[in-house]
C-alpha cells in the first residue's frame, strides 16, 4: 500500500520523550493530538534517545498489545536515551542480575505471572478494605485542620507506600528507604530526586546493590519464616514443574512490585487531585456526593487523564507495515497509552476531565498479555483516600505551582502546594 503524505507537523521531537522536557511541559497532549489525527504511526529522531515509532492511536495499542509475539517486551519496558546505552555498553554489568516479568514474552511470561497473578485477584485483594480505608484515614488526619502543604509529600507519596508495604508485610522502618530507591530509579534524570553522584554509572550500581541487600535479607527471612504476605509468597514461589523460582527472576519480580506498585498510584493520586483542584465544580460534585461508585468512577477518570505509565516500549520481531509505515524487525515502537487515552474515536470530550464518564475504557493500566498485574490494589487503595478526602474536604484549593517529575515514563508532580480546611473523621 503506498504511504499517505504525512503533513509537516510542527514540534519538538524531544518533548515526546526527553526527560527534562517533561520535567518542564509535563505531557506533550498538543503534540499527541497532532499525531493521532495526521501521523498515528510517527518516526521519532530526538537528541536522546534511539529513533522509534510512537503509536498513539487507542485502536493501534489495543491491536499491538493483542500480538506479544510480533511486538515483544524481551528489550524492556523503557526506550534507554544515548547516555545509558554507551554507559552500559562499557559496564555490562551495571543494572546487576534482575529480570522482571515485564520483559518477558509468552509463553514463558505466563508461567512467571501465574506466581504472583493468585495474589492480585479481586476477592484476593478485598481483603485488605478495611487496612487501605485506614491507612487512607490516617493520610487525611496528618493534614491536620487546616494550613498548606505539599499534597505530593503528606498524601499521596504516603499512603500507596503504606498499602504496598502492608501487602508485602514490610515495616514502616522500610518504607522511607523504599521510597527513595524508587525514585532514584524512576526518576534518575530529575536532579532533585535522583541517586547523587557525578559518575552515573557507579549510582546505577549503588542504586541496584542496595535493592540487592534490601531484597536479600526480606528472601532471607521469609524462607526461614514463611507468612501470609507477598514477599513470603515470591521468596517461597514453586513454578508450575515444582521447581523454585530462580534467583534472577525473584530478584526482578521483588523489584517490579516492591517499586511499580507505589510510584505509579502516587503520580495517579497527585494528579488527581490537581484535576479537581482545577475543576472545581468536579471536585464539589465528589465532596457532596461521597459514595463508592462516585469514587470508584473518579479513580478510573483520574487514571485516564493523568496515564502515570506514559507509555510501554516494543521491540519489533517481524516487519509490519501499519497506516502505510513499514517498521522493520529490530526496530522499535512505543505505545503512548497518555495519548490514547484523549482519543476522540473513543472518548467523548477527551479533554475534560468527568468525573462521571461512563463508559471509560482508558488504557492507564494497559492491556493484552502485561496488564497491569497490580490493577486493583491500585484502584482499591486511589479509591479508598478520594473517598476519605470527599467526606472531609471543606476547603482545598491550590496555594503555588505544581512541579512535574524530569521523565518520561512513570511521569507525574514532584510537589503540589495545597491550602485547606479538613473536618475531623466521622
Ligand atoms: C495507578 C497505578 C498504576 C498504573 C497506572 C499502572 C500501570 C501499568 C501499566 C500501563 C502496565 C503495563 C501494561 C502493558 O504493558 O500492557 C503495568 C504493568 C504492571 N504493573 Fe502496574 N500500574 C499501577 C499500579 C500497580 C500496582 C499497585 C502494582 C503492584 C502492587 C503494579 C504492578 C504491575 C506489574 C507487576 C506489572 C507487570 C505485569 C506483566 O508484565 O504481566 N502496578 N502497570
Amino acid at each position: 500500500m503506498a504511504s499517505a503524505p504525512v503533513p509537516a507537523l510542527d514540534f519538538d521531537p524531544n518533548d515526546l520523550i526527553t526527560p527534562s522536557n517533561y520535567g518542564v511541559g509535563g505531557q506533550p497532549h498538543a503534540i499527541w493530538s497532532q499525531l493521532r489525527e495526521h501521523s498515528p504511526v510517527h518516526r521519532v529522531e530526538s537528541d536522546s534517545h534511539p529513533p522509534f515509532y510512537a503509536i498513539t492511536r487507542h485502536a493501534d495499542i489495543m491491536d499491538i498489545s493483542s500480538k506479544p509475539n510480533i511486538f515483544s517486551n524481551r528489550e524492556g519496558p523503557m526506550l534507554l536515551d544515548h547516555a545509558v546505552l554507551d554507559r552500559r555498553a562499557q559496564n555490562p554489568d551495571e543494572f546487576g542480575q534482575m529480570r522482571t516479568i515485564i520483559e518477558m514474552d509468552p509463553p514463558e511470561h505466563r508461567d512467571y505471572r501465574k506466581v504472583a497473578s493468585g495474589f492480585f485477584t479481586p476477592r484476593s485483594i478485598h481483603r485488605l478494605d478495611e487496612i487501605v480505608a485506614e491507612s487512607a484515614r490516617k493520610m487525611v488526619d496528618n493534614l491536620g485542620d487546616e494550613g498548606e502543604a505539599d499534597f505530593v509529600e503528606v498524601i499521596s507519596q504516603r499512603h500507596p507506600l503504606r498499602v504496598l508495604a502492608t501487602i508485602l508485610g514490610l515495616g514502616p522502618d522500610v518504607e522511607d528507604i523504599l521510597l527513595e530507591l524508587t525514585q532514584q530509579l524512576f526518576a534518575s534524570e530529575d536532579p532533585d530526586l535522583q541517586r547523587p553522584g557525578e559518575d552515573r554509572a557507579e549510582a546505577s550500581r549503588q542504586l541496584i546493590a542496595e535493592f540487592g541487600a534490601l531484597f536479600t535479607k526480606i528472601i532471607e527471612d521469609r524462607r526461614a519464616n514463611p507468612t501470609d504476605d507477598l514477599a513470603s509468597m515470591l521468596a517461597n514461589a514453586k513454578m508450575a514443574d515444582g521447581s523454585p523460582m530462580g534467583p534472577i527472576e525473584t530478584f526482578g519480580y521483588y523489584l517490579i512490585v516492591f517499586t511499580a506498585g507505589h510510584d505509579t498510584t502516587r503520580n495517579a493520586i497527585s494528579g488527581g487531585m490537581q484535576a479537581l483542584l482545577e475543576n472545581p465544580d468536579q471536585l464539589r460534585k465528589l465532596c457532596a456526593n461521597p459514595t463508592d461508585a462516585l469514587a470508584k468512577s473518579t479513580v478510573e477518570e483520574v487514571v485516564r487523564w493523568t496515564s502515570p505509565v506514559n507509555y510501554m516500549r516494543r521491540h519489533l520481531l517481524e516487519d509490519v507495515e501499519l497506516h502505510g509505515v513499514r517498521m522493520k524487525a529490530g526496530e522499535d515502537l512505543i505505545m503512548y497509552y497518555a495519548s490514547a487515552n484523549r482519543d476522540d474515536s473513543v472518548f467523548d470530550r477527551p479533554f475534560e476531565f468527568d468525573i462521571e464518564r461512563h463508559p471509560n475504557r482508558h488504557l492507564g493500566f494497559g492491556t493484552g498479555e502485561h496488564f497491569c498485574l497490580g490493577a486493583h490494589v491500585a484502584r482499591l487503595s486511589s479509591r479508598a483516600l478520594f473517598l476519605e478526602l470527599a467526606n472531609r474536604i471543606e476547603v482545598m484549593e491550590p496555594a503555588g505551582d505544581p512541579a512535574h517529575i524530569a521523565s518520561s515514563f512513570v511521569v507525574g508532580l514532584k510537589s503540589l502546594p495545597v491550602r485547606y480546611k479538613i473536618r475531623p473523621a466521622a
